[in-house]
């Protein structure tokens, strides 16, 4: 999704924004610009459609650069990608600005300042707020006032950066509702849409409040709240490394990821195990295990992959606590009138902590007062959802680069566990049962290396995909929604058609699309329902159908014509839908590779959706 970085220097910032840019890639985006105002004092920008590649390449033949820039990478929502919708987008000579979100009212706002003799360049949403600001200054106030001004004729969401000749020393900030930061440097300082894009330059941050304006220049930064109050928001150091945002030897994030899983499971297990239970203070709070006692009803929150960890959390919360548990995709949810429910945890669950759907259901809640704790699993400690729920458990899967999400998939999955074990711990579960659970998730970083050996093996088996338009994904049990993320993994990366289902939906429906030219991809481990999948293949096979069949090994599935079976390790049932991921997501990869496509920044997917 769209990616801001700006900054305000006593050198030239055109480099600084170029290399934000870069690393803002991995959230997807189609055309890519920036803007500065130049020692002469004009307002000039720079745009191309496509890569950042291609804006540094159109700069390198027309240079431009000053000390004060804004730069954008764009994901399209109103208009098509092209050069006329990139940002920054201007007001006449006088007002240049970037902007991630939507405004909702820009109909009304670009008919009202086309009456007043504004002209639009764009198709954009963004560009009525440009022209809204100029009619400010133009009015003799501030930039910071013109924007605060304009903010309060905006509907919807947003985090904008403006900077002007008029000012040619002040960067001015907005946000509500997307994500902004602001990076301090010694001299000069940065704002950018996530902390990745500025640390090469700095390692300390202000995270805006929803309502935050502020007017930054090189020395001083004044933030001022919804109301318009100057306030003082906290300095945060942070650790995050710039390595980690490097590919190292790999090819693509997505293998790089793939192969960090043993490293990001023991990180998020690493000190939240006790002898033989889980420690409560992973909670973040003093009282989790009296919160969590009194619980009588979960409702899990999530979009894309995440949703999927929530669906296999359903299954393993209600096998082993008597605690109902409902699962849903937050666009649904928040649209939608849900009865009173009584002493509910709201769970969301998002590798972003920004993702605008899950946000919205959350705010939802707390505004309905509809729950007796709000908790988040997610993997970034200052995100807005971890800052906005009452208890967060972190996932530790480190930055996630690829769009398609691996670790931190593999990583919400082992703290829904914990979740699991700890509400089994706060309702008096039998002591020798939650042990073996503990027991068996330290084996969980070690059972993953032997799957990641099995790399080559399937390799080798994703070239029968490639020819392949459609592939069916089946599973049972809590396997289901690994289906549906393995599913998802191969439409996301390699652009072939997959869906899934549970097995034992076969026969209402898709066996209808079984022949030779449907790959069917089914996840076997050694569980309660091995032998109703079983006969769940025989019906695939006795149609022609090409099954791929990744099973435990003392499942007793044989090769034979049409049945390519791929031995796993044997696993702890609770832990299968973790480990079979991970085989799922190798022949997404090597599809996708074979195929060609752009493997870490798949066409039209952003890696945090930051619209509606
Ligand atoms: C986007 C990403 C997915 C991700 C989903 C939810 O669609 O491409 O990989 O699963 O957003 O994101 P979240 O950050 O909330 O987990």
């Amino acid at each position: 999704m769209c990616g801001i970085v700006g900054a305000v220097a006593q050198r030239p910032v055109v480099e600084i924004l170029l290399e934000g840019l870069r690393r803002l890639e991995y959230r997807g985006y189609d055309s890519a610009g920036v803007a500065v105002v130049r020692a002469e004092g004009d307002l000039v920008r720079s745009r191309a459609v496509g890569k950042v590649a291609a804006l540094m390449e159109r700069l390198d033949g027309e240079p431009i650069d000053g000390k004060l820039g804004i730069a954008h990478t764009r994901w399209a929502t109103h208009g098509v990608p092209a050069e006329r919708n990139a940002h920054p987008h201007f007001s006449g000579e006088w007002v240049g600005l970037v902007h991630n979100g939507i405004i909702e009212n820009h109909v009304e706002l670009r008919k009202r300042l086309q009456d007043d003799g504004y002209r639009f360049d764009s198709d954009t949403d963004t560009e009525v707020i440009a022209h809204l600001i100029d009619i400010f200054r133009r009015q003799g106030v501030s930039m910071l006032d013109a924007v605060m001004a304009a903010r309060c004729e905006l509907h919807g969401a947003y985090a904008m950066a403006v900077i002007s000749p008029d000012e040619p020393d002040t960067l001015i900030v907005a946000r509500q509702g997307s994500p902004l930061v602001l990076g301090l440097g010694i001299g000069e300082n940065f704002i950018g849409s996530d902390i990745q894009a500025l640390l090469p330059v700095t390692s300390r941050f202000i995270y805006l409040e929803n309502g935050d304006v502020a007017r930054i220049t090189r020395k001083k930064i004044d933030i001022f709240d919804v109301n318009g109050e100057r306030v003082v928001r906290p300095v945060r150091e942070s650790n995050a490394s710039m390595c980690s945002a490097e590919l190292g030897d790999y090819r693509h994030f997505m293998l790089k990821e793939i192969f960090e899983q043993p490293q990001s499971v023991t990180g998020t297990l690493e000190n939240r195990l006790a002898g033989d239970h889980v420690l409560p203070a992973l909670l973040g709070v003093s009282d989790a295990l009296e919160r969590l006692a009194q619980v009588e009803e979960i409702q899990i929150l999530a979009c894309g992959t995440s949703y999927h960890a929530g669906l296999v959390g359903r299954y393993w919360i209600e096998a082993n606590t008597d605690i109902p548990c409902n699962v849903e995709v937050a666009s649904e949810y928040r649209y939608r009138r849900q009865p009173p429910r009584k002493n509910m945890l709201f769970v969301t669950i998002s590798q972003s902590g920004e993702t605008a759907d899950t946000l919205a259901a959350l705010e939802k809640i707390k505004e309905n007062h509809g729950a007796l704790a709000t908790l988040t699993i997610c993997n970034v400690a200052e995100s807005s959802l971890t800052r906005e729920s009452d208890m967060a458990l972190m996932t530790m899967a480190g930055p996630e680069i690829g769009v398609a999400s691996t670790k931190a998939f593999t990583t919400q999955l082992v703290a829904l566990q914990l979740l699991m074990v700890l509400l089994m711990q706060a309702k008096g579960a039998d002591k020798a049962k939650v042990a073996q659970m503990v027991a068996d998730l330290r084996k969980l970083p070690a059972l993953i290396e032997q799957v990641l050996d099995l790399n080559p093996k399937i390799e080798t088996l994703a070239e029968r995909f490639i020819e392949k338009n459609h592939a069916l994904f089946l599973g049972r049990g809590e396997l289901y929604p690994i289906a549906m993320e393995g599913a998802l993994k191969l439409k996301e990366i390699s652009y072939i058609h997959a869906e899934a289902y549970p097995a034992g939906e076969l026969k209402h429906g898709p066996l209808a699309l079984v022949d030779s030219e449907m790959p069917i991809v089914t996840v076997a481990p050694n569980t309660a329902l091995l032998e109703k999948l079983k006969s769940n293949l025989e019906e695939v096979r006795s149609r022609g159908g090409e099954l791929y069949v990744f099973a435990d090994r003392e499942a007793h599935i044989v090769a034979a014509d049409n049945l390519h079976v791929l031995e796993m390790p044997h696993v702890p049932e609770m832990l299968a839908p973790i480990v079979y991921t991970i085989p799922l997501q190798l022949l997404s990869y090597h599809v996708a590779v074979l195929k060609g496509t752009d493997v870490d920044k798949p066409r039209n997917l952003a890696k945090s959706v930051t619209v509606e």
